[in-house]
């Protein structure tokens, strides 16, 4: 409960600058439903008139204009709020939308490690549509339907109260009905829903994988499995197609039947002179337009719950908290970045780092290798932010990182990740529109390199930078590195052939440092260093 009516307020938040047209859109629906109701009512008047005589021509002349001005103020009302909704509706739907990117991009990296990019996609396009759709097409119609029903039960009343309470129990138990179809509709839709995500996140998958499918000789499996999902969806669909085959039909019918029932009582009464021909025929009028919402309700209800169902899942990104940032500023003549007594897991209890301890002072370049796996892009990862730890702190001078503002840390870093696409190292729209040009991974991280040696920056952080480059390649790097000796790097390698004589090299196993100092120091230790360094001048050699 509680959280719906946060959901509310977060929705209604959106709405607020365009409380003015709301209003007005209010107002003109307010104002159409009046001059709906009113309409059989002049019918009812003419036709008394004309059949007790006291109608002129004149009058009867009189009458029709003011029933054609009535339709003309609902025409011209109806297009203003349908017009005002409609505009307004796109307006909010785009500050949704921007809020929503614009927090979906802080969110920590952790978050898209559980939520596939398929999903996020969905939600900030196909979930808002949705509301607007429920926005635009159902909000205030609901209302104006809702006062028309009143309405017409309160007008047939005052014309015959027999023929009121008839219709007014004809309606319990339509609405009682419906509120038993409600669970099934309700079942059929989220049904449906649920399919057609699966169904997309499926291909977005396999699209996204094919080369990979292929390689691995999987596509019949892959087939198999689409079909199944695709499967699921036509399934839903009919379900959802059945359902409607009963509902609309039923309504229907008892529209029809309420109509005879009216006919039969309202003929006997109009002969007993308790009523007039004109209130019975209104009547039949009023009938009609009470039963048009009710055979809307179906579509409508549908609506109301796709809305329902994506403002819960935009609100729980947007509740989703965004990563902390501080203010405090990078200081560019550092002292040192400390690890202290980190544990550290993406998931769960399964510890990438346990009790880590690194001291990283400014102009110090360290070299960390190890297996796959040991935790070497890991530290990157916590250094950058990107993950938090779960225990201990790191600290810059002593502050911890959760204090700093981090676009000022990330703007003193020039880092090339593993997996970094191009994508991320384009800055400006040019060079955006020219990323479908196929590049080689060698040479992304070519253009990487560049991109990142014409940065300014304190730190620089490579992790596997080199690892697609030719040797020659990697050798203009390491000279790069050397020339730049006043600021602190980190570097992830594999191969050995970027380690410079003063490097500190850290040497990771499942998350803990077992060997740490300069190459000749480790060379003397005889330790596994050691033994790497033999195998890569083994290797080398041969
Ligand atoms: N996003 C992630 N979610 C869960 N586990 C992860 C994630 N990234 C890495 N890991 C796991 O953490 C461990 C260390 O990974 P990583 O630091 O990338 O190793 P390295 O860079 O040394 O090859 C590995 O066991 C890896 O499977
Ligand atoms: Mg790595």
């Amino acid at each position: 409960m509680n959280r719906d009516r946060n959901i509310l307020f977060w929705l209604i938040g959106f709405a607020k600058p365009y409380i003015f047209w709301l209003i007005i859109a209010f107002s003109s629906m307010i104002l159409v439903a009046y001059f709906e109701l009113l309409i059989p009512y002049k019918i009812k008047e003419v036709i008394d008139g004309i059949l007790t005589g006291e109608m002129t021509r004149e009058l009867i002349k009189l009458s029709a204009y003011s029933i054609l001005s009535f339709i003309a103020t609902i025409f011209i009302f109806s297009s203003l709020f349908s017009y005002i909704l409609n505009i307004s509706g796109q307006k909010i739907m785009f500050s949704i939308r921007e809020s929503l990117f614009r927090h979906i991009v802080k969110l920590p990296q952790s978050y898209f490690d559980s939520n596939d990019v398929g999903r996020i996609t969905t939600r900030v396009t196909n979930d808002i549509n949705a509301l607007n759709e429920f926005y635009t097409n159902v909000l205030v119609q609901l209302v104006k339907d809702f006062l028309v029903v009143i309405g017409v039960i309160f007008l047939i009343i005052s014309f015959n109260s027999l023929l009121g309470l008839i219709i007014l129990g004809i309606n319990i138990v339509v609405i009682i009905l419906a509120l038993l179809y409600k669970e099934r509709l309700r079942r059929v839709y989220s049904n449906l829903r649920r399919t057609i995500s699966q169904l997309n996140s499926f291909i977005n998958e396999s699209i996204r994988s094919i080369s990979l499918l292929k390689m691995y000789n999987k596509e019949q499996l892959n087939y198999r499995r689409f079909l199944c999902y695709s499967e699921n969806n036509y399934q839903a669909n009919l379900d959802q197609m059945y359902t409607f085959a009963m509902f609309r039909p039923f309504i229907e019918f008892t529209t029809v039947f309420t109509a005879g029932v009216i006919i039969w009582v309202g003929s006997h009464q109009v002969i007993q002179k308790s009523m007039s021909i004109g209130e019975l025929l209104a009547v039949l009028f009023y009938l009609r337009m009470m039963f048009k919402p009710i055979l809307d309700l179906a579509d409508k209800y549908n609506i109301l719950q796709s809305a329902l169902a994506a403002s819960e899942n935009l609100f729980s990104i947007i509740n989703t908290s965004s990563e902390k940032n501080g203010k405090k500023l990078f200081n560019k003549n550092f002292k040192s970045i400390v690890f202290k007594d980190i544990w550290f897991s993406y998931a769960n209890d399964n510890w990438i780092l346990k009790n880590f301890n690194l001291e990283i002072m400014n102009g110090d370049s360290f070299v960390l290798i190890g297996s796959t796996g040991s935790g070497k892009t890991t530290i990157l990862n916590l250094i950058l932010g990107f993950y938090k730890p779960q225990k201990g702190e790191i600290l810059i001078d002593g502050t911890p990182l959760d204090s700093y503002d981090m676009e000022s840390i990330r703007s003193n870093f020039s880092v090339i990740m593993q997996d970094t696409p191009l994508f991320n190292n384009v800055p400006n729209e040019d060079d955006f529109h020219n990323i479908d040009v196929i590049r080689s991974i060698g040479e992304k991280q070519i253009q990487n390199i560049k991109t990142m040696m014409d940065r300014t920056f304190q730190v620089i952080v490579l992790d596997e930078a080199t690892s697609n480059l030719d040797l020659d390649l990697e050798k203009d790097v390491k000279n790069y590195l050397e020339k730049i000796e006043n600021k602190t790097s980190i570097v992830i390698a594999h191969r050995l052939n970027l380690i410079k004589d003063n490097d500190i090299i850290i040497l990771l196993q499942n998350g803990e440092i077992i060997e740490k100092g300069t190459h000749s120091d480790l060379i003397q230790e005889k330790g596994s260093y050691f033994d790497i360094f033999r195998l890569n001048q083994n290797f080398f050699k041969n």
